[in-house]
């Protein structure tokens, strides 16, 4: 493919070599160590956070969050249906039951009508999980006051969103815990990672302690609890110190890349911009476009792409249309169908690579443009 989804892109400086580096010149390669530290350090200055914890993925981190806010076995946790399956996986984890939740169009996030509805049902689900899809924040003026009335936890997860904001706010940081991905594909990368956001040490110090097999203090292995072997390396914490001095230079090319696109399919009938949220300020981790008024199918343009050496996707499949899901509740805002299986339908993620060039985003617009116009 010659035009790409994101993949990872280190700095051209090589700050992540020089934090390699030491963590091999000291031996420091496991398990814990200096750049685990400072990474967390670093992170909680950036966004304005309290306490952060590294751990080996975005997937472990959403795990232990919903451990951390009492999630147990036979417990109904609600979850944003158009996502990807690391959102709501760790429910499973968990021993509890996803109940999944349709999307507004705007945001393509979780849509409060849906959610009042689940509420109906469900009056006191453990906790519930909202998702800033593609870096767009969640609708949070209108779903905070929903939750806040039946006191839900709140895990956000913001996997794709971080450098994002919303009312000034960095995302990652509207629920009573967030969580991050440095996953290969994200703005910034560890190769594989993620981090929990908590509100103090008492609670970091607990996800420490079930990351880390549940060790007592003492010198023999001494265990109470269940444990997990999800703490990040310090060799992958380095690239992260590294990649974290360049995650604004990302999140500016992430928005120009958008900027791009929206410049070059204004006045174009059959395309829409996807993801606007009101007050905020996206990350833009993925530009997608939503198809209308052609006959044009989603997977046809894709396939078309692809022969042009032209990386691109359908988005996110909502998790009540998985198979392994099928047993689930799900909540719509609408009578008829599903706002999110109309976006799924209807969607594509285009290349959105900080190392590709503009003059070949805005190829791609052009292509996009002259098959509609040819095939509509
Ligand atoms: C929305 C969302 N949630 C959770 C995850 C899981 O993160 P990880 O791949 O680091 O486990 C991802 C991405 O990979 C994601 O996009």
């Amino acid at each position: 493919m010659k035009i790409t989804l994101p993949t990872p892109h280190m700095s051209d400086e090589g700050y992540e070599k020089e934090y390699i580096k030491e963590a091999f010149d000291t031996n420091w390669i496991a398990p814990l160590g200096k750049n685990v530290t400072e990474f967390e350090n670093e992170m909680v200055k950036f966004l304005g956070a309290k306490e952060a914890v590294a751990l080996s993925s975005g997937t472990a981190s959403i795990h232990l969050g919903l451990k951390m806010l009492g999630v147990k076995q036979g417990d109904i946790v609600f979850c944003q249906s158009f996502t990807f399956s690391g959102s709501c996986n760790p429910i499973a984890y968990c021993g509890a039951k996803p109940v999944y939740i349709d999307s507004e169009i705007t945001s393509g996030n979780m849509s409060p009508i849906a959610l009042k509805k689940a509420y109906e049902k469900y009056p006191n689900p453990k906790a519930v999980i909202i998702v800033d899809l593609y870096g767009t924040p969640a609708n949070y003026d209108e779903l905070l006051p929903i939750i806040k009335e039946h006191n839900t936890p709140i895990l956000e997860d913001a996997a794709e969103a971080l450098g994002g904001k919303y009312k000034g706010v960095y995302l990652g940081l509207y629920g009573d815990c967030g969580v991050l991905s440095f996953n290969g594909n994200k703005i910034i990368t560890t190769s594989g990672g993620g981090m929990l956001l908590v509100n103090n040490k008492e609670q970091k110090d607990k996800v420490v302690y079930w990351s880390t097999q549940s060790r007592e203090k003492c010198l023999w292995y001494e265990h109470k609890e269940i444990g997990y072997n999800y703490r990040l390396s310090n060799v992958l914490a380095g690239i992260g110190r590294g990649q974290l001095k360049v995650l604004q230079k990302r999140v500016d090319k992430k928005r120009e890349i958008y900027a791009t696109y929206k410049k070059r399919f204004e006045g174009c009938k059959y395309i829409t911009m996807f993801g606007e949220q009101k007050d905020s300020e996206p990350n833009r981790w993925l530009s997608v476009i939503s198809l209308k008024n052609t006959k044009v199918k989603a997977m046809e343009l894709i396939d078309y792409l692809f022969k042009n050496e032209v990386e691109t996707r359908p988005a996110w499949k909502p998790m009540h249309m998985q198979p392994v899901f099928k047993d689930c509740d799900f909540f719509s805002e609408k009578q008829v169908g599903s706002t999110c299986q109309d976006i799924f339908e209807s969607s594509i993620c285009l290349p959105s690579d900080t190392k590709t060039d503009l003059k070949d985003i805005e190829f791609v617009a052009k292509l996009i443009i002259d098959y509609l116009e040819k095939n509509s």
